[in-house]
């Protein structure tokens, strides 16, 4: 009996610690099934609770007077299919007659009370059928990306969601993005995220930090060009317009447009051109943008319309010829002057971490998604690196990256520094290094001490 009461004690205690250390191994052992459980025991009398019955039909009401039986209960929406994932569970429910997506979005709270969950999201599959994805714990508040997650190219995750789904930066989908927030919000840490995914693949990055290049340029080895001041950038954000001139050359030349070709071979952009030919794509990646449309002098005028002017043609035609922007800054806004409203209008992708005010919320998401704005303005200060990301769909969620360090990502930049391809463009731009960059494959695990 005693060694039962010590088994039990001990379990316990290996789910309360595992509950408090690491929430997704407690959910994977214990918590799926508890709550798994929980849902198929309680869920006609919740559903009923959550006002989500219809009254039974009339044929089964008349058949009942008929029989002169009792009414048949009020029926629920079908469970058509419990799974638990590494987070929590999702349920997909087969709406009755009458009742609609709206009354299960508008339940979910309820929904989330009554199973003892810690957020519920609903989503329509199909007409009829809604999705309800419900999390066990608070999967933001130490975020752990799941080990297998879906690469492709050009697609790579960078954070988690509220939902426990795997947040991606698809540059095929939504080819540039605008990324604001307040300082200290987590707009940098979001940047290394992406940069130390980014690395991995076979593509060039650029990058321009004009806070005198503290935040990129330790990872100079995987970068093919950087910049550090606003003049600099100038001159890069011209190199990568003519390199994109070039590209739209090679692109004509090696169209084949002629009759005889399927239409599916006639090529519009780099991932139409067979892979000997395609030239590298380039991911250019901007922290504190503010700083390059700032003036204080006429000279600096001059300097301040050729960068935006550049940063407008490459989002309105650098798609095609495979370069993409990643633009982060504290506020963007037509206060910044001519050209900033265009630049913004084309970059697809946003995402706002916390911002103090509604006005800075309304530049990520005043056009396309106001509920969004309201969103990030609530995000509160001791959560650095929540943010919410929306698209121009109108779809939005809150996401928040793994805290990654500056030591994190130098290390896998340096480890992929091979990978690091010599745009001749590009080359006067590309960071003076201690070592070659050509380095050698076997990882470095160093910060470069001069650059
Ligand atoms: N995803 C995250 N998880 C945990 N902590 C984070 C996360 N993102 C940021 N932080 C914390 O917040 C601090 C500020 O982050 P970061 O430097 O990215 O802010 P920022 O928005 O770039 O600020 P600034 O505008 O001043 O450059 C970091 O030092 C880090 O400790
Ligand atoms: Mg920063």
């Amino acid at each position: 009996m005693s060694g039962l009461v010590v088994t039990l004690l001990v379990v316990f205690a290996v789910a309360g610690l595992l509950r408090w250390w690491r929430p997704t191994w407690y959910w994977l052992t214990f918590g799926a099934t508890f709550a798994a459980l929980r849902v198929l025991v309680r869920y006609s009398s919740v559903m009923d609770a959550c006002r989500l019955t219809v009254p039974p039909s009339r044929w089964r009401m008349a058949l009942a007077r008929f029989a002169n039986r009792p009414i048949s209960q009020p029926r629920v929406p079908r469970l058509l299919r419990l799974r638990p994932t590494r987070t929590g569970l999702v349920l997909r429910l087969k709406l009755c007659p009458g009742q609609d997506a709206f009354d299960v979005a508008a339940a979910t709270d309820r929904l989330r009370h009554s199973f003892v969950m810690y957020r519920v999201m609903s989503q329509e599959v199909r007409s009829g059928v809604v999705e309800l994805r419900m999390t066990g714990y608070d999967v933001l508040k130490r975020v752990q990306m799941p080990s297998k997650v879906d690469r492709a190219s050009m697609r790579v995750p960078v954070a988690l969601r509220e939902d426990g789904s795997v947040h991606y930066r698809d540059y095929r989908a939504v080819p540039h993005a605008l990324t604001i927030g307040a300082t200290e919000s987590g707009k940098s840490v979001y940047l290394r995220n992406l940069v130390a995914e980014l690395a991995k693949l076979d593509v060039a990055l650029a990058g321009i930090d004009c806070k005198q290049g503290v935040e990129l340029f330790p990872l100079a080895r995987r970068f093919s060009a950087l910049a550090d001041n606003s003049d600099t950038a100038a001159d890069l954000l011209d190199a990568l317009v003519s390199r994109m001139g070039g590209v739209y050359q090679l692109i004509r030349a090696e169209q084949r447009i002629a009759a005889d070709v399927p239409d599916a071979e006639i090529a519009a952009d780099i991932w139409d051109l067979p892979d000997d030919l395609r030239p590298t794509p380039v991911v250019v990646v901007v922290d504190e943008v503010a700083e390059l449309a700032l003036v204080a002098s006429k000279d600096e005028e001059k300097r301040r319309d050729r960068c935006v002017t550049a940063l407008v043609r490459l989002s309105q035609l650098g798609r095609a010829a495979g370069i993409y922007l990643e633009i982060c800054g504290q506020r963007f806004g037509s206060e910044l002057g001519k050209g900033i409203t265009m630049l913004r209008a084309q970059l697809t992708g946003r995402t706002a971490h916390r911002v103090n005010d509604e006005s800075s919320a309304n530049m990520a998401f005043g056009d396309i998604a106001p509920d969004a704005a309201l969103a990030a303005i609530h995000i509160p200060p001791d959560r650095p690196g929540v943010a919410i990301a929306g698209d121009s769909t109108g779809g939005w969620s809150r996401i928040r990256a793994p805290h990654i360090s500056l030591r994190q990502v130098v290390n896998v930049c340096n480890r992929y520094a091979h990978l690091t391809p010599d745009l001749p463009e590009l080359a006067p731009f590309r960071p003076a290094l201690p070592h070659s960059a050509k380095a050698p494959a076997p990882a470095v695990e160093t910060a470069p001490t001069t650059v």
